[in-house]
């Protein structure tokens, strides 16, 4: 069978980075979107894959770097005032190749279908958030959120993986997930960054998780555990 090829759209972030990795160690041929001013982040990668620069949502530089793809990665952040998010996804689903694996990072910030349940605390902070970003104009929630609602109306083969609080350290494997943010393995709300991008990379492999908006969190917390040995 001929070599895997993957992009990943925001690879020089620190999840992007991660996911560099978890390609590489399984072989896949690797093609990498970043910025032109963070394209010294991937040094350590540049003999191993193609680093195409360039805004994540300009469509001629997605075109190039999708093409021949059997699968894309994409780091959706809500960064910027000029729908970046948007813009990103729409060019994904536009030029992917048409029985491409798509699978796109967010936060538990993003519904599907109206039945996560959110604590008040989440609830103020996210809220917080998306104001104090508009004030700055440096952040964009409302256009992550438009970014999700047009992959959950693509047919295209997508899975949105959306991340709970995040933190640095060691692999402790696959996260677990759920389908709604309330859901009692989900409780503990933490996942190391390393381990979203595992969940993001095996997704590409795993049809089960076709057209679905998985909510992760660590396999070691608490909330895993228990739901796990019960
Ligand atoms: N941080 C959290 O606690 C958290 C929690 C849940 C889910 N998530 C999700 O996880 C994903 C990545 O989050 P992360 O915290 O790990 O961040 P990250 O991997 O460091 O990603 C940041 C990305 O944003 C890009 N970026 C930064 N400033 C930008 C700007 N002004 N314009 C355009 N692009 C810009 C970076 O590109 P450069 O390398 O070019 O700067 C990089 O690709 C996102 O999908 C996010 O929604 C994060």
């Amino acid at each position: 069978m001929s070599k895997k090829k993957v992009c990943i759209v925001g690879a020089s972030g620190k999840l992007g980075q991660y996911m560099v990795r978890h390609c590489l160690s399984r072989c896949y041929e690797v093609v990498g979107v970043c910025r032109e001013r963070s394209v010294d982040k991937l040094e350590v990668f540049k003999d191993r894959m193609t680093i195409v620069p360039g805004a994540t949502n300009d469509r001629s530089v997605i075109q190039q770097a999708v093409s021949g793809c059997d699968g894309v990665l994409t780091v959706l952040v809500p960064w910027g005032v000029r729908q970046y998010s948007s813009g990103t996804a729409q060019a994904v689903l536009d030029y992917a190749a048409p029985d491409a694996r798509i699978v796109f990072s967010c936060g538990w910030h993003i519904t599907r279908d109206g039945h996560d349940l959110y604590s008040p605390s989440f609830k103020r902070i996210t809220k917080i958030a998306a104001w104090l970003g508009r004030l700055l104009g440096a952040v964009e929630i409302d256009d992550q959120v438009e970014a999700c609602r047009r992959i959950f109306a693509s047919d295209r083969r997508w899975t949105v993986v959306r991340g709970s609080d995040l933190e640095e350290g060691e692999s402790q494997g696959l996260p677990v997930w759920s389908r709604h943010v309330g859901d009692p393995i989900l409780a503990s709300n933490m996942t190391r960054r390393v381990d979203f991008a595992l969940f993001m990379v095996a997704a590409l492999e795993d049809d089960g998780l076709v057209h679905e908006a998985p909510a992760i969190v660590g396999c070691r917390t608490a909330s895993a555990l228990a739901f796990l040995h019960s």
